[in-house]
Order: C-alpha cells, then sequence, then structure tokens
C-alpha cells in the first residue's frame, strides 16, 4: 500500500498528458509518457542550427495555429518540445521543452534534461532561464521555430 503511495506520488504514471504540466516537477514524467509524440513536427531528426547533434522539434496545436496566424504573442498553453539527438541523428540525447504558462515574454517555463530517459534531474527548470532566452530572445514571443 505504501509501495503503492510512492509510486503514484513519483508522478510517473499519474500526470495526465492535457493539459501540459508547467509545474517542473511534473514535467520530465509528462515527456516519459510521450504526451507530445502526436503533435506537430519535424518529418525527422534535423541536424540542429545550434551546432553538433540533432533536433526534432514537436509543436502543440496552439503553438502550431499561433505561428500560422502570424501572431505576435503566443497564447497561454502553447508548449513546444525539441527531442536532442548525437551527431548520428538518432541516439537519444536528451529532450528540451517551453510551455507558456502566464502572458507576455516572461510567461514561458524553460526547461531540460539530458540522459537515456526524460526523468532525470533537469538542467534547466524555471522562467526566464538565461541559457535559453539570450537565444530564443530572437525568436517570436521566444518561440525559433518557424513552422
Ligand atoms: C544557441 C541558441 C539557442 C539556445 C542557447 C537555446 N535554443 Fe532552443 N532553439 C534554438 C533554435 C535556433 C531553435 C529552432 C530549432 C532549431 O533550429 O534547432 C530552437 C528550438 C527550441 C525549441 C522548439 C520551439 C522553438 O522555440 O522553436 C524548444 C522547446 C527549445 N528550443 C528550448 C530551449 C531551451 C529549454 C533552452 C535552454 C536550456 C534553449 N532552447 C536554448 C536556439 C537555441
Amino acid at each position: 500500500m505504501v509501495g503503492l503511495l510512492l509510486w503514484l506520488a513519483s508522478g510517473t504514471w499519474s500526470v495526465p498528458c492535457v493539459p501540459v504540466p508547467v509545474d517542473p516537477a511534473y514535467l520530465g514524467a509528462w515527456l516519459a509518457r510521450g504526451c507530445y509524440v502526436g503533435w506537430s513536427a519535424d518529418p525527422r531528426p534535423l541536424p540542429s542550427s545550434m551546432g553538433p547533434g540533432g533536433r526534432r522539434v514537436f509543436l502543440n496545436t496552439a503553438l502550431t495555429e499561433s505561428l500560422a496566424n502570424g501572431a505576435t504573442e503566443h497564447p497561454i498553453g502553447a508548449a513546444a518540445v525539441r527531442e536532442m539527438t548525437a551527431d548520428d541523428l538518432t541516439t537519444p540525447r536528451g529532450w528540451s521543452a517551453s510551455v507558456k504558462f502566464a502572458q507576455g515574454a516572461h510567461g514561458w517555463l524553460w526547461f531540460e534534461v539530458f540522459g537515456p530517459t526524460p526523468t532525470g534531474r533537469p538542467t534547466v527548470a524555471s522562467r526566464d532561464a538565461p541559457g535559453c532566452t539570450g537565444c530564443h530572445d530572437q525568436g517570436r514571443d521566444r518561440v525559433r521555430s518557424v513552422r
């Protein structure tokens, strides 16, 4: 019984796919469930524009439509996942994600985790993470993908 409660409390299986969690404590478990795999995505991992390795970007419907409409700011609930691979464009390296939880450019949660699974300790899990916004400020409301 205690084991069951601990298992449920770990969040790995209890985290729902919708809405995308804005609490970083649940985002790794949400990624591990593969909740994003049905989103609009790059057809396959592509060479990253950020140097070695590859990436496959997934955008949820709210963000896809907002980009298509040319919106200057994306709605609360917009979200993106970037799978990162090694140079072979196959071997998984990690995940980064951005989730819009409040209005304005400061309203994004930035999240990044490396490892064989996304449930390890994240390297980034905060709003306005400078290691992310330095590049993402060049995007439209901090989104770099144009699709
Ligand atoms: C060196 C510049 C750079 C840095 C630093 C950077 N990104 Fe990005 N990011 C990009 C570019 C460019 C794209 C568009 C896809 C591509 O070309 O790889 C992108 C795409 C993304 C996407 C897909 C949605 C979008 O905006 O297009 C997510 C999610 C993302 N990055 C998260 C992060 C997180 C989280 C961090 C910080 C841990 C981060 N990025 C740091 C340049 C950067």
